[in-house]
Formats: C-alpha cells, sequence, structure tokens
C-alpha cells in the first residue's frame, strides 16, 4: 500500500504544480449544471494527465473522475466498482481558480472495494502536501497531523459550501447558517471541499458539513479526517459509507454537538 501511496502523492505534486502554472492559459469556462458549477480547460487537461500517470502502473485499476463521470451520480458508478478504484477531482475549488484565488488542490483517492485506503490532497500554492493511508495515519509534508482538541462548540471555526443545485433561495444551508448565527465561532464558505477535510484532518478547522457532495470532492478527505483522529458522519449522525454526498466531519469532540446545531428545530 506505501508505493499506491507514494505514487498517488507524486501525481498529485506533479500536477497540482503544473496547474499553478496555467491561470494565464485558462481559454474556456464552461457552465454544468447551472452558472455556479465551472469547468475550464485546464480541470481537462489535468484530469487527462493524471488519468495517463494511473493507467501508465495500474491498468487494471478502475478510476472514477469528476469531468469523466460527466454528470452522472458518482457514487452510483463507485458501487458498481469494487476491487481497486482512483477517485479523482482533477482541481476542487475551480471558482477561486478562475478568479485566480490560490485556494484549490488536486484530491487522489485509493478505493478497495468501496473503502479509501489511500488519500492525498495537494495544494499547490502553499506547496501542501496532506496525504493518508489506511491504518498508518494522516500527514501534512510527511509530518503527522491530529484533528483539533477543541471540545466546546461555541469555540470552533466550522466550514460548509454550496452544491451547484442548492444555490437558490429555498436552500437548506440557508436554514443551518441560521441555526449556527453565535452558536459558533464562525462558519466560512472557502470554496474546496477536499481542503476543508483537509484543514479539518491537520487541525486548522474543527469541523465541516456539507450536502450534495460527490466521491471525487470528499473520497481523500474522509480518510485524512479519519487517520487523523476525526469522525466522519452522514448529516443524521448515521456511520458514513460513501454512499451519498451529505456529510459531517469533525474533530470527533465537537460532533454531536454540530449534529444537533444543525438538526435543531
Ligand atoms: C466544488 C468545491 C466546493 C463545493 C462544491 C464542489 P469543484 O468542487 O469542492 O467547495 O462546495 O459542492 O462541487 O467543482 O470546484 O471541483
Ligand atoms: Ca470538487
Ligand atoms: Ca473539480
Amino acid at each position: 500500500m506505501e508505493q499506491l501511496r507514494t505514487n498517488a502523492e507524486n501525481i498529485a505534486v506533479e500536477v497540482g504544480d503544473w496547474i499553478r502554472k496555467q491561470w494565464a492559459n485558462i481559454k474556456k469556462v464552461d457552465l454544468k449544471s447551472n452558472h455556479t458549477d465551472l469547468v475550464t480547460n485546464i480541470d481537462r487537461k489535468s484530469e487527462e494527465l493524471i488519468m495517463k500517470k494511473i493507467k501508465e502502473r495500474y491498468i487494471h485499476h478502475h478510476i472514477l473522475s469528476e469531468e469523466q463521470a460527466n454528470g452522472q451520480n458518482g457514487f452510483s458508478i463507485l458501487a458498481s466498482y469494487d476491487d481497486y478504484c482512483w477517485v479523482i477531482d482533477p482541481l476542487d475549488g475551480t471558482m477561486n481558480f478562475v478568479h485566480n484565488i490560490s485556494h484549490y488542490a488536486v484530491s487522489i483517492a485509493v478505493m478497495k472495494n468501496g473503502d479509501p485506503i489511500v488519500g492525498v490532497i495537494y495544494e499547490p500554492n502553499r506547496r501542501e502536501l496532506f496525504s493518508a493511508e489506511k491504518g498508518k495515519g494522516a500527514f501534512l509534508n510527511g509530518q503527522p497531523i491530529q484533528v483539533s482538541k477543541q471540545d466546546r462548540l461555541e469555540d470552533s471555526l466550522l466550514h460548509t459550501g454550496f452544491c451547484a443545485p442548492d444555490w437558490n433561495v429555498n436552500s437548506s444551508l440557508q436554514s443551518e447558517f441560521q441555526k449556527g448565527y453565535g452558536r459558533c465561532r464562525y462558519i466560512r464558505i472557502t470554496g474546496s471541499s477536499a481542503l476543508d477535510l483537509a484543514y479539518v484532518a491537520s487541525g486548522r478547522i474543527d469541523g465541516f458539513w456539507q450536502r450534495g457532495l460527490s466521491p471525487w470532492d470528499i473520497a481523500a478527505g474522509v480518510l485524512l479526517v479519519e487517520e487523523a483522529g476525526g469522525r466522519v458522519s452522514g448529516i443524521k449522525n448515521e456511520d458514513y459509507r460513501m454512499k451519498d454526498g451529505n456529510m459531517i466531519a469533525s474533530n470527533s469532540k465537537i460532533h454531536l454537538p454540530l449534529y444537533e446545531m444543525l438538526n435543531k428545530d
């Protein structure tokens, strides 16, 4: 498994470093499901580079990648793959990238029988490589990381995000924000769910929740959080099984109060 992790790390760093130099080369910004859902020629090229590198070494492994999935439900595709599957977000945080905001990442997970066994998230602007291996811990640039020790929701910094279809006046996020006002330190939307999870794993923030995510947004991050001592659950606090995209991730100490906050009437 160590070789798998090293290869995933090398691919993420190589391609992430390439993406960092590509902002001036954005030629095309296409809309996917709506005007918040963006894809550029750089997302597509990044995906091509990553897939080529995986196929060179792991010809028999499945690959589930955001732009190849082309609007299909990633969880359904994932359920049809047993054995090894690489789950890729070639550029998580495309809106930030398009607006020249240096907060985006390459996310690569290797799954075996539906569970992540390797998770790598590389943020090329700060040269931060978050990486985890099942049973072996979580690391930032090779140094072990752990979730925060915060046990008071009032002092907790939380991140969340919109999925594209939820960007409307009836959004569930609107009521969830209202439930959070004054009950935690702050709630932020920074535009990369992969980095949100990496930041929970490294103790920079205390919790994250979001609805409507896809496997490529979270597969690597879920393993990072768990290996760093945190907890990942469904939005109803049920065990998380990579079957849907509604999730809460935290340092585990604030998990229950965060769940209760979100589910308050
Ligand atoms: C998006 C980001 C964002 C999240 C969206 C995702 P993309 O991914 O992770 O933080 O709120 O739901 O779709 O499109 O930049 O790869
Ligand atoms: Ca994404
Ligand atoms: Ca993406």
